[in-house]
């Protein structure tokens, strides 16, 4: 059985075996909501590697990331504790979307004639329409208790910088995004929705920060990357004594905000009378993945049996083919250095429509965790993917963010091969977002206009060039 004691659920879960099996839709109350997040620091076999100082090789302390973050996420960041509390306004702001529904895709299974189970969690009824807010509310939090007055961010699809904003806007901070050019230009509606909730917003690269200049100066034409984004917003707040830096992946305590999402899955997987073989979820930073997984993984490392699926874009292969290394999370190199897997970090990947998933590294403790073989990884083509999607939609009735989508392609596959080896599988996956504000992604994929892009291996060896010399992992 789950050990969840501890996180303060309530235990009782009165269901019946029989109803759950013809049950589509296994909700929680308010009530139910996790009180605790979950640090999967507290039980990794190998700790990850120390973040160090580009100048001096040597670890940061808490002083190194004071201009960028509040203390309390600075402790969460380093922190081992097991479970760390929730704050009370942070859980009432929850409480607008969570605890999100957990479905069983029957009608997908039925269309793939699969003898597996799938069941799948659905973050995309928060008013952003992502699993995003749940570290953003956290994050707006903190900064206001600290007494900044503003925050800066980076955006890829749009989905962070929309969840940025609104939590900025409920908490009462400003908000400054950098969006992706590509898909600023892509999708004109999340810019929308990014005002609406009061935010100003720039195509990146631009022209408001050094970083940015440079780089224009350089390829004037620049579809821009997660990487350069987050260069001209650690610009922003480095330059500021009123803003702080916030970011919507990759990082320890972004990746622990989110482990409400699988907390509430375990909780929910039990009053479906099940639990799942494999869990799968899309990786771009890495934080939907881990939100899902990591109290799944909690489970694994205690000794149950899981398979964990990373699933990533075959124009962007971190996990499949990036090299573990330091090396900077941004392009101009204005991060700390952080052990992970990197395809380097002046790798520009193919403006394909999963703009989230298109960055060059991922979360740290992540690919510590490729590493010790708890977690595995595949990658994707695109058209495949959006096979997948509209698959979906036409099945269980959801559009999926593109990102998403990776994790619904995995889900099939997993399903499929099962099959042909005969068995049955319990799958779970995350379905991190809906698709409303991708319909540029879905138009081009109805006109055959989706281009499959796989790096080829000499592209690889070229951005690999740019982490020479940086020091080696222990
Ligand atoms: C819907 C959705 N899923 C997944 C991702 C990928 O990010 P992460 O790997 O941090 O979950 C994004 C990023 O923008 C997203 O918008």
């Amino acid at each position: 059985m789950p050990t969840r004691n501890g996180l303060g659920y309530p235990r009782e879960v009165h269901e019946t075996r029989a109803r759950a099996a013809s049950q589509t839709k296994f909700l929680l109350e308010e009530s139910q909501l996790p009180r605790r997040w979950y640090n999967i620091r507290a039980d990794m076999p190998t700790a990850s590697q120390p973040v160090l100082h580009p100048g001096t090789g040597q670890p940061v302390g808490p002083d190194d990331l004071a201009p960028l973050f509040p203390m309390a996420l600075i402790g969460q960041e380093v922190s081992e504790e097991p479970e760390i509390e929730i704050p009370e306004e942070v859980l009432e702001l929850y409480s607008l979307w969570r605890p999100t529904p957990l479905f069983r895709a029957r009608r997908l299974e039925e269309a793939i004639g699969t003898r597996s189970r799938i069941f799948y969690k659905y973050e995309g009824v928060s008013p952003p329409g992502s699993h995003k807010p749940n570290t953003a509310v956290a994050q707006a939090f903190y900064n206001k208790q600290e007494g900044r007055r503003r925050l800066s961010t980076e955006t890829g699809a749009g989905q962070w910088g929309s969840a940025l904003a609104f939590a900025c806007r409920l908490i009462g901070l400003e908000c400054k995004v950098y969006m992706v050019r590509i898909s600023y230009e892509q999708k004109p509606n999340r810019r929308s929705l990014i005002q609406a909730w009061g935010a100003e917003i720039v195509p990146s690269p631009s022209t408001d920060t050094q970083s940015g200049r440079a780089i224009l100066e350089e390829h004037p034409d620049s579809p821009g990357s997660l990487g350069i984004a987050i260069s001209e917003a650690v610009e922003d707040a480095a330059g500021r004594d009123d803003t702080a830096y916030s970011l919507g992946s990759v990082l320890n305590h972004v990746l622990l905000h989110q482990t409400v999402i699988g907390q509430e899955a375990l909780a929910q997987m039990e009053l479906a009378g099940a639990f799942p073989d494999v869990v799968i979820g899309c990786v771009g930073g890495g934080s939907n993945f881990a939100g899902l997984a990591f109290p799944f993984l909690r489970e694994k490392i205690a000794g149950r049996e899981i398979d964990v699926l990373a699933c990533e874009p075959a124009a962007c292969p971190t996990l499949t083919r990036g090299h573990f290394a330091y090396d900077f999370g941004d392009t101009s190199k204005l991060t700390p250095l952080v052990a992970m897997h990197t395809l380097g970090h002046d790798f520009v990947p193919a403006p394909i429509h999963a703009g989230g998933l298109r960055y060059h590294g991922v979360a740290p403790l992540i690919s510590q965790l490729v590493l010790d073989g708890l977690i595995r990884a595949e990658a994707y083509l695109q058209n495949d993917v959006f096979a997948s999607a509209v698959l979906f939609s036409g099945t269980e009735g959801i559009l999926p963010a593109p990102e998403a989508a990776h994790a619904i392609h995995g889900t099939i596959r997993v399903a499929k091969k099962a099959d042909e080896a005969g068995d049955e599988r319990t799958i779970l996956f995350n379905l991190s977002g809906h698709g409303h504000f991708d319909m540029g992604a879905y138009d081009s994929c109805f006109a055959g206009k989706l281009e499959d892009v796989a790096l080829d291996e000499g592209e690889i060896e070229r951005a690999l060039r740019a982490i020479e010399g940086l020091p080696a992992p222990a």
